[in-house]
């Protein structure tokens, strides 16, 4: 692995080398601490958007690990604007040992690392999010001790998060539904990328309108946000058009009675998830939330270590 772009671009067996560092690493971080293995090393986090658990999950990864890290803000560097790209990138590996960015437009992260000669880490892109699938992977094994035969239902857009957890799925095994409304599924292009995976795994890929045939024997219900960051002119039609895919505890009680419900957070109570689900006994979203911790310094070490 040169770089952490997309869940596309990494194998089974480099998730799976992964995830039992970012185990390794989460145990010894529980039983008093890192090893330095990043020591002196700095992270540059270029951020386009805002962030509460990118930003403090990566920046106290580095810290653990004996390294720093720096935070560019938006208004900062003008990714694009102030100056091009590939100049960004390559002023930036004269500095820093690692580069982890936060953009729009996908190609904006490939354009970062073509140039980059330090490794690249995508922190969201409107395409996915590698670095929360990687952590709710990692939730989910926690949970059931295993991966393979799980079924995951994703109730909402078939937006980044839900791209990179169905590429995760069908990299590790886990059967896949989507339930959208029309004209807010998963792009065609994204079902038939991870269509030609799941030719390995053999996993099932369902797309629906009907949250409850979606999320029916799932041990995995997940959502995210109706309106992600960039369409906000969108929000009152999203709005309108969403409002029958709340996970609330009806929808809750249609899934396997070990299910566990999942949020990339930041969660909007009230609309895509209650309050109810949020905080109820299914909810797994706060350690999962802490996972991004454990999971990103596994992605650090592999890459910068
Ligand atoms: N889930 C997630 O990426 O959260 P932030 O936008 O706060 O970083
Ligand atoms: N889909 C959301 C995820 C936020 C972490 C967005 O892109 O805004």
């Amino acid at each position: 692995m040169r770089h952490f772009l997309s869940i596309l671009d990494t194998s089974s067996k480099e998730l799976d080398d992964l995830l039992t560092l970012a185990t390794r690493l989460k145990t010894e971080w529980q039983s008093g601490g890192n090893e330095p293995l990043l020591s002196g090393k700095v992270l540059a986090m270029v951020f386009q958007k805002p962030s509460l658990r990118t930003r403090v999950s990566f920046d106290m990864g580095m810290r653990h690990l004996g390294g720093d890290a720096l935070y560019l803000s938006p208004d900062e560097i003008g990714l694009g604007k102030r100056e091009s790209i590939s100049d960004v990138s390559r002023v930036l590996s004269g500095y820093v040992d690692g580069i982890m960015a936060r953009v729009f437009d996908h190609e904006h992260i490939l354009e970062l690392a073509r140039y980059a000669t330090v490794p690249v880490i995508n922190g969201l892109s409107n395409f996915n999010h590698p670095c929360q699938a990687l952590a709710d992977v990692l939730t989910i094994l926690e949970n059931f001790g295993h991966l393979e035969d799980l079924n995951v239902a994703f109730i909402g857009d078939g937006n980044n998060v839900a791209t990179s957890l169905l590429f995760s799925c069908a990299r590790l095994g886990m059967n896949f539904s989507i339930a959208s409304p029309e004209g807010y599924g998963l792009p065609e292009d994204v079902i038939g990328k991870a269509k030609e995976i799941a030719q390995e795994t053999e996993i099932s890929i369902k797309s629906t309108r009907d949250p409850i045939e979606a999320v029916k024997n799932a041990q995995v219900i997940y959502t995210d946000t109706w309106v992600s960051m960039g369409q906000e002119q969108e929000m009152k039609q999203r709005e309108l058009d969403f409002t029958p895919y709340q996970v609330n505890a009806e929808l809750v009680s249609q899934a396997d009675p070990s299910a566990i419900v999942l949020h990339c957070l930041p969660a909007h109570r009230g609309q895509e998830i209650t309050d109810e689900v949020a905080d109820g006994p299914h909810s797994k979203i706060f350690p999962q939330a802490e996972n991004r911790m454990h999971a990103q310094k596994a992605v650090l070490v592999t890459l910068m270590g």
